[in-house]
């Protein structure tokens, strides 16, 4: 891809600290045109998440883009959510101005079907939260997976152990019925799950050089990040923390960042008493019985470059 072409990106969020991060990473890219934003519960309820959305649109500098409101809970499980990693606001407690905007009249699921069937084959999908809005959208329009270019998915714990359960990641574990119909779809999907994004970190001097950049952006991203790191540091042992869904947003717009990745099925186990929520890898050599479409699974990145990048979209 050129530098001027310009990608038509869908992102469905539900910010959250490492969100509003990954809207920062995509909102500083001229060359980005976030044609829509959708919400979902996951990091607090999506009447939050989607204030938050709209509020961060304005701090990052694209207060057009329409923010449409999404499920309010999983499909079939009751929500949880995790207001220990991103404060009581979603945001690690920090205020931001109330947004001018407000949500639009359609749901996730509807505008995300509208402008795929706008832009077929031309429309990329960041999707960063629970995958309920994407299993509803497939409800609406089964050739979703034909019309959109490629799937970007933060989620799942492949060959690591979980963030929620042992086996489990936040984001799939909090709808795992979505998740496995997503995965099921056929969708040209790649995988940022824990493997890449636990290892993947900014560090405390990342954060350091963060503080000293001036400006809005900058300053508030910080604050957040203040939160998150105090959350992550009884993980980790020092202050640092994982960059899960700016990752995600790199690999969908500045894919040469990814050195290395497998291509494997993926499932969503719906039943294991404990391993509900856990994402299947069936790595017997192909071909293998499992025919679903393999995802790809990121498990290498130039990480000086990203954290250079995600700096840099923060000036
Ligand atoms: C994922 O869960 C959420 O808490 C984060 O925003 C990220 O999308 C990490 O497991
Ligand atoms: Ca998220």
């Amino acid at each position: 891809m050129t530098d001027r072409e310009t990608m038509r990106v869908f992102i469905d969020c539900d910010p959250g600290i490492d969100d509003a991060v990954a809207l920062a990473y995509l909102a500083a890219r001229p060359e980005v045109e976030i044609v829509g934003v959708g919400t979902v519960f996951g990091n607090n309820t999506v009447a939050v998440t989607t204030d938050n959305a709209l509020r961060l649109l304005e701090l990052y500098g694209r207060p057009n883009v329409p923010v449409a409101m999404g499920a309010e809970r999983p499909l079939v499980q009751a929500p949880r959510l995790a207001e220990h990693v991103h404060g009581g606001n979603g945001l690690g407690d920090v205020a931001l101005p109330e947004p001018v905007g407000s949500p639009v009249a359609e749901s996730s699921a509807e505008l995300l079907v509208r402008l795929a069937r706008e832009n077929p084959g031309g429309l990329d999908v960041l999707a960063v939260g629970p995958l309920t809005n994407l299993a509803i959208a497939l409800g609406l329009e089964p050739r979703l997976p034909e019309l959109v270019r490629r799937l970007v998915v933060m989620g799942g714990a492949v060959e690591v152990p979980g963030n929620v359960g042992s086996h489990t990641e936040a984001n799939i574990v909090n709808d795992p019925e979505a998740a496995e119909a997503v995965f099921a779809a056929g969708f040209d999907l790649d995988l940022v799950a824990l493997d890449i994004t636990m290892r993947t970190v900014a560090t405390s001097e990342w954060l350091d050089r963060l503080k000293g950049v001036p400006g809005e952006r900058a300053q508030r991203t910080s604050a957040f990040l203040d939160f998150y790191a105090d959350f992550y540091k009884g993980i980790f042992g020092s202050r640092q923390c994982a960059m899960h869904d700016p990752l995600a947003a790199a690999v969908l717009i500045d894919p040469y960042l990814v050195t290395e990745s497998f291509e494997v099925p993926i499932r969503v186990e719906l039943n294991g008493s404990l391993t509900r929520g856990m994402t299947v890898a069936d790595r017997r050599p192909r071909p293998s019985a499992d025919q679903r479409r393999a995802a790809r699974v990121v498990t290498s990145v130039s990480e000086d470059e990203f954290l250079k990048l995600m700096l840099d979209s923060l000036r």
